[in-house]
């Protein structure tokens, strides 16, 4: 689905993005892993050169339009094109808009949001040279619902969902797509250990916590596999899925349904 194919993943030392790149990777792509934390993208980098991939490390904060720029130059020097481009760099602040400061809600949005536009900004006239394209905007549920104590993180994936749509009418016909992914719990150690941090404080063990306060709110009853999401964003990367754009995909085990 993407084999020889190009791809930038913003976020990739750690988490989804690092999981989406491994499968991409085992699918024939050839990518460049971006991320902040220069220490650990390095290290995983390494260890997938070591397993036989192509891929290759550039430290980037998403924020700086400069860097950006020069890390979506690097890829076309190195690889002649550019097919493929996931913004997923992404964090997390929980706090009620009265205690929210105001610094942490710009940095978020500046991060989230901003970031993915400033990459789509400077990946689209590679892409639109090449009449082919996909961007991937790491969206959530959050982009779709409220959940209070997450202002600056509902704003941004909100907002990425609308930049995704104009992304998507401004590339119709050229062969590009534009989609936001937008997923509910996956299961990853951020995951786990917001549920630890429940359990220990009421004493009771992890499991117990998930059937008690996250599995009532998730129809399937089960925290996703990040594979889930991979497999996603394979499927919206090949051509198959052509058709598909300005979409916000829930993957979610049916989360927002009730
Ligand atoms: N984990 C979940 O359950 C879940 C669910 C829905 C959506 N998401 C989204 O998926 C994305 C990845 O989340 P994750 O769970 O893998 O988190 P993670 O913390 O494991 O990974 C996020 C990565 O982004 C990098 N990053 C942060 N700021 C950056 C910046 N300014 N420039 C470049 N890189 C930067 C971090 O260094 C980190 O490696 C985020 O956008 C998140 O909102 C996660």
């Amino acid at each position: 689905m993407v084999k020889g194919k190009i791809a930038i993943i913003t976020g990739a030392a750690s988490g989804i993005g690092l999981a989406i790149a491994k499968v991409f990777l085992e699918n024939g792509a050839k990518v460049v892993l971006a991320d902040l934390n220069e220490d650990k993208l390095i290290q995983e980098t390494d260890t997938l050169k070591a397993q036989g991939y192509d891929c290759m490390a550039i430290k980037v904060n998403v924020t700086d339009e400069q860097a950006v720029k020069s890390m979506i130059d690097k890829t076309v020097e190195q690889y002649g094109r550019l097919d493929i481009l996931f913004n997923n760099a992404g964090l997390q602040h929980v706090e009620s808009i009265e205690s929210f400061p105001t610094e942490k809600f710009r940095q978020m949005i500046d991060i989230m949001l901003t970031g993915s536009f400033i990459g789509t900004k400077y990946a689209l006239p590679i892409m639109k040279q090449q009449q082919a394209g996909r961007i991937l905007n790491m969206a959530s549920i959050n982009g779709v619902i409220g959940f209070a104590g997450k202002a600056a993180y509902n704003s941004a994936k909100h907002g990425i969902i609308g930049l995704t749509k104009v992304t998507a009418l401004e590339t119709a016909t050229e062969g590009i797509t534009v989609n936001a992914i937008c997923p509910g719990y996956i299961d990853t150690p951020l995951v786990r250990n917001q549920m630890a941090d429940l359990a220990k404080e009421r004493g009771v063990e992890v499991e117990q916590v998930l059937e008690e306060v996250l599995y009532p709110l998730i129809p399937q009853k089960r925290l996703l596999d990040i594979k889930d999401i991979a497999d996603y964003a394979l499927f919206l990367c090949s051509d198959s899925a052509k058709s598909v754009t300005g979409q916000a995909i829930l993957i979610d085990g049916g989360y927002t349904v009730q």
